[in-house]
């Protein structure tokens, strides 16, 4: 089987995160955001997977090639010179997508969930019509795209992306699966899927809508990343425990805490619920983390205080530092003695000395 993953999109609004890396290589839960999806893909016998990017594939060429080769996939690189949308880049991969009669899976790279690829190609299969869209319920769906089924039908009647006014609360997860047939909708040209070539697609009845089990998070900006990062581990906690700190540690308080194994953690801290802590972490005496996330070769200096924020990599939070508020450090920020951060989005490489007390973003 084929799938595309639309990789493209400068991930603005996971800054200072994507200064440093492209969104789909940032790691949500220790692990690069694209590397959950392809794990899934090949699970399901997938072995040819485009990615479509138009920001600085270079990065990402190297890292990809080690996935090509761990798991016996081909990745190819589709690269627009202008951004395509999330329509176009499937007619610049027109030669691999409609090599043959077999549907493909399309992916957004900033979705997280427990990716149900055997099921949806076998519903796919099963009502024949040309595509399938996977579809979740949320509380706020208006910064997402919404569905309305024909009654009691899976077919779906109107697609409308993100909607002004109230339509529905269930809305597009961003994953797919197309029969070929859908390439001859999409010109080689800058075209959004969701405005231009689903809602034709409802109106021809083509389109049908796959309802979900279990989470689903849009992890492309920081709160939302949070949120994901506590439905990820509190699903882990059911599924793979044994992935997660033992309990009994002296350290884990209230569960869900990731660690990776080269991770150095001191005495007397209090870590949890919610936490991920990266390679080569290291954590002194005395501190106390609880829903965020710590990411590569950070460190946490005694009786650091965190809850609610992102410490980008090799970034240094000081002695008796306290952090909060969906603060964002990006990599390698240096945070003073004593300082208190709330709500601050800092770019790569600052070093910060004074406190900030309201949310901003320093440059
Ligand atoms: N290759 C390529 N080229 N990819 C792109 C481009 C482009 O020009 N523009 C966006 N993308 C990629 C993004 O990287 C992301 O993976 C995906 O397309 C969707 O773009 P977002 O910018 O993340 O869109 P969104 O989150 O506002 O809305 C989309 O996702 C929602 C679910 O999270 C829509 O598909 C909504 O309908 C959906 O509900
Ligand atoms: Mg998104």
């Amino acid at each position: 089987m084929k799938a595309l993953i639309l990789v493209g999109g400068f991930g603005t609004r996971l800054r200072p995160l994507t200064l440093t890396l492209p969104k789909p290589l940032v790691e949500f839960c220790n692990k690069p955001m694209i590397l959950h999806q392809i794990e899934g893909l090949v699970k399901v016998g997938v072995t040819d997977i485009v990615l479509a990017v138009n920001y600085r594939p270079e990065i990402m060429v190297s890292l990809l090639k080690k996935y090509e080769e761990k798991f016996n996939v081909k990745i190819t690189f589709s690269v627009e010179t202008e951004p395509l949308g999330t329509a176009g880049p499937l007619a610049l991969a027109r030669d691999i997508l409609g090599k043959d009669i077999s549907p493909f899976f399309v992916l957004n790279s900033d979705i997280i969930c427990e990716f149900p690829f055997e099921q949806l190609r076998d519903f796919h299969n099963s009502h024949g019509n040309e595509g399938t869209i996977v579809v979740t319920k949320v509380e706020e769906p208006s910064k997402y795209g919404v569905i309305v089924n024909h009654l009691d039908s899976t077919c779906i009647q109107r697609f409308v992306e993100k909607p002004v006014e109230f339509v529905s609360n269930k809305i597009n997860a961003g994953i797919y699966i197309f029969n070929p047939a859908i390439l001859d909708r999409i010109e080689l040209k800058p075209t959004s899927i969701e405005k231009e070539v689903f809602p034709k697609m409802a109106t021809d009845s083509q389109l049908h809508a796959f309802e979900l089990e279990g989470y689903w998070m849009d992890v492309g900006q920081p709160k939302d990343f949070l949120t994901g990062t506590c439905l990820y581990l509190s699903n882990l906690a059911k599924k793979q425990p044994n992935l997660l700190a033992n309990s009994a540690c002296d350290y884990v308080y209230g569960g869900n805490v990731l660690v990776d194994p080269t991770a150095k953690i001191g005495k007397d801290c209090r870590i949890g619920p919610n936490v991920t802590i990266g390679p080569n972490v290291i954590i002194g005496d005395g501190v106390r983390l609880q829903r965020c996330v710590i990411l590569e070769g950070a460190r946490v200096k005694d009786f650091a205080w965190v809850k609610n924020s992102i410490v980008g990599w090799h970034s240094i939070l000081g002695r008796w530092t306290r952090l909060e508020g969906v603060s964002v450090l990006g990599d390698d920020v240096t945070v003073n003695d004593e300082i208190y951060v709330n709500g601050g989005c800092i770019l790569p490489h600052k070093s910060i000395s004074t406190n900030i007390t309201e949310p901003q973003i320093i440059m």
